[in-house]
């Protein structure tokens, strides 16, 4: 192990206190200047490292930096093979498309502090600021027909959903296709990307891309999002965005291993927002207004247009009818 690895290990395990320059470098077996240098390092990577004259060095304690052992710690599944924490990533959907190009395995984690060129739904780009969101993306090879991805997608919001309800306390609901919202706001958004075997028509590989805004950006967010962004919590919590990153991953898992009975359709169907309420149906062609009754088993939404005749809308996006 280097001996940044190393110290960060002695720091998470002594959170909050401080330890002398002198004393870390006889733990770790090092020079006092090894000792600093590694510091350093770990200060450019985002920890947050006070040092007192005298006292040493300490990692305040509502570090919330992500880590691979901290997610590792909280994960409930043998499934995520190679994790890669990036301090910043273009895009964490990219960065694991070249790793699956190159033969990655299923459960490859690329998981960032932040994207520069973040990606959303529909050529849109996702808002990725530094060190208050999670940016992650999970490589998954399963054996099916590329029309059935799409419950990759819905039991992924399902299962996000399930995360933030189950560290806030606060119902979650879910904006159909898989849009998470909590307090009314969006609080996170999924890019599923899939590679396809041309000849059979199957997945060769899936790319699910999931961003949360975890804390407030340290700017507010853009003009464009402001009136529906929000974030999971108000204020910092000490490893909280690799625990919830470890609670999605664990739940989608539990949904994927039964992907073909559907068992995240419960938790779906009873998040999806608006039901019972006057909507628009947004798609390329235009706008239509519409009453939403329900959900059906493949996740297509039951809807009741202006001349009395119903239909399932299978894509597009909707938004809630203003009241005049
Ligand atoms: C949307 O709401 O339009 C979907 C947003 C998906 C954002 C995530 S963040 C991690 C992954 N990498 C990307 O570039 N996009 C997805």
């Amino acid at each position: 192990m280097k001996t940044k690895e190393k110290l960060k290990k002695l720091f998470e395990e002594n959170k909050g206190c401080f330890i002398s320059g002198e004393d870390i470098g006889k733990k770790l077996g090092c020079t006092r200047c090894a000792v600093w240098k590694a510091v350093k390092s770990l200060r450019a990577e985002g920890y947050d490292i006070p040092a007192i004259q005298n006292k040493g060095y300490c990692l305040a304690e509502n570090n919330d930096i992500i880590t691979e052992e901290k997610i590792r710690k909280h994960l409930d599944t043998e499934k995520v093979k190679e994790i890669n924490v990036f301090r910043s990533i273009d895009s964490t959907n990219s960065g694991l498309k070249t790793l699956a190009a190159n033969g990655a395995p299923e459960g490859t984690l690329v998981i960032s502090e932040n994207q520069t060129a973040g990606r959303g739904r529909r050529g849109s780009s996702f808002f990725s600021p530094d060190n208050t969101g999670i940016y992650m993306s999970l490589l998954l090879r399963p054996d099916i027909p590329v029309t059935d991805a799409v419950k990759i997608t819905t039991s992924a919001a399902a299962a996000a959903a399930e995360a933030i309800e189950e560290l806030t306390g606060i119902p979650s609901k879910i904006k159909w296709v898989n849009d998470i919202y909590l307090r009314r706001r969006k609080v996170c958004g999924i890019l599923t990307e899939a590679a396809t075997d041309i000849e059979c028509g199957r997945a060769e590989y899936v790319i699910l891309g999931i961003g949360i805004n975890v804390y407030p950006p340290s700017e507010d967010f853009p003009d464009e999002i402001k009136n529906t962004a929000g974030c999971v919590f108000e204020e910092r919590i000490s490893d909280m965005r690799s625990m919830l990153a470890a609670r999605v991953i664990s739940y989608f898992f539990r949904y994927y291993e039964e992907l073909e009975k559907n068992t995240f359709f419960e938790s779906y169907k009873k998040r999806i927002m608006w039901i019972g309420e006057k909507i628009n149906i947004i798609s390329p062609s235009g706008t239509v207004p519409a009453f939403l009754t329900g959900i059906n088993d493949d996740c297509g939404l039951l809807v009741k247009y202006a001349d009395g005749t119903e239909g399932v809308v299978t894509s597009g996006e909707i938004s809630i009818r203003k009241k005049l």
